[in-house]
């Protein structure tokens, strides 16, 4: 590699849990550095960042990309998801997929022009997000027909699909499942300034990048975002901000678009174990992030959980920003340790069992 090049966060991890764990790590593309090998005696693994888990089955991970058959599989299992539907938002797409008639069937009432029926009768403000997005791209709250039509004018330009659907109230945390367990849990919420009657907008703002300790990704923040909001309340960024007014500096709390994280923690109360480990088990996923919003905290009865999505390739990197890099390692060490002692028991000869992909 040369000098001054950076290994992507998870390899990084990758590689120091490989190393404890006396295996082989290796970075075959040297460009860029997407894909990772470990190597355990004879045995092998290609790792590509972003499906990096090798111990998740490729169709769910395929499954969860996809926000809408997520909450088609959970339905199914009596889990709460949002109400909520998607649309085609790309012109033409749908013909694209033509010669796919199983696929298109399904989606002849969801061009564009639908979404807004399907947002009117679920009552604005509604939440609107790629269907199949990550990172909380584009994911926002809209509260009329015109800001959902820019929404989807937005999404159009990246994604092919838009899920619409309510907005969630409540607390989001994100819970970690591997092997069965819930291994963390921590709280999020999107980032926001609340004014005192003294300080300027700014200056609350800039006293905000000094307080790091539970704030990730405020480099991030949206600079329109934030001078919307302020519009919308007749403020500028050298306005006083009035006591107890609150201004958001992000649209959602994914931790790219700029989070606050609390309540993080290594057990949770057994009755949401349970319920968090039988998503993981219904989606057949060996390591995944749960977002979900509860009405309260992780006490409260799980059948008022929601859970707005399901991450196939939970990125381990909040947590290490938190400081819990150590803890990222150790899930990495069992996850490379499950593949390879699972490659040893289950692997039969080529010509009786063929594993067509992990
Ligand atoms: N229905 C909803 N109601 C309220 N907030 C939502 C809703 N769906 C998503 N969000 C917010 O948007 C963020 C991103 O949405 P999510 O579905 O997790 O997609 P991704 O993280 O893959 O971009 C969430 O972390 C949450 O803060
Ligand atoms: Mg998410």
């Amino acid at each position: 590699m040369a000098d001054g090049d950076q290994i992507p966060p998870m390899f990084d991890m990758a590689k120091e849990a490989s190393e404890a764990l006396g295996y082989h790590f290796h970075l075959p593309d040297q460009e860029n550095h997407r894909i990772a090998r470990v190597s355990h005696g004879q045995k092998s693994v290609l790792l590509e960042y972003d499906r990096c888990y090798p111990i998740n089955n490729c169709s769910s991970v395929a499954i969860v990309d996809d926000k809408s058959l997520t909450s088609k599989v959970l339905s199914s299992i009596n889990v709460k998801t949002p109400r909520g539907s998607d649309f085609y938002v790309q012109q033409g797409f749908s013909e694209q997929l033509s010669h796919n008639f199983w696929k298109v069937k399904g989606y002849l009432l969801k061009q564009p022009a639908h979404a807004l029926e399907h947002a009117a009768k679920l009552g604005y403000p509604v939440f609107v997000k790629p269907n199949d997005g990550t990172f909380g791209n584009l994911a926002q709250t809209v509260a009329s027909p015109i800001e959902l039509t820019e929404a989807l004018r937005g999404i159009a330009q990246q994604y092919p699909t838009a899920r619409i659907e309510e907005v969630v109230q409540g607390y989001e945390h994100r819970i970690y499942v591997l092997n069965g367990r819930v291994v963390f849990s921590y709280r999020k919420r999107p980032l926001t300034v609340t004014g005192d009657g003294r300080q300027t907008f700014h200056a609350l703002l800039e006293a905000l990048h000094h307080e790091r300790s539970h704030i990730i990704g405020i480099a991030n923040v949206s600079e329109k975002f934030i001078n919307q909001q302020l519009a919308e309340q007749g403020l500028t960024r050298r306005s006083v901000l009035p006591k107890g007014a609150t201004i958001a500096l992000s649209p959602n709390a994914n931790p790219n678009e700029g989070t606050y994280i609390d309540d993080f923690r290594r057990e949770v109360p057994p009755a949401c174990s349970r319920w968090a480990t039988r998503i993981a088990e219904a989606l057949n996923l060996n390591a995944c992030g749960i977002d979900m919003f509860a009405p309260g905290t992780l006490n409260d009865h799980p059948n008022t959980f929601t859970v707005i999505e399901v991450n196939g390739n939970p990125l381990l990197t909040t947590i290490e920003k938190l400081g819990y890099r150590q803890l990222a390692v150790e899930i990495w060490q069992e996850v490379l340790q499950t593949y390879f002692q699972d490659r040893l028991t289950k692997t039969r000869p080529l010509r009786r069992q063929r594993r067509i992909c992990w």
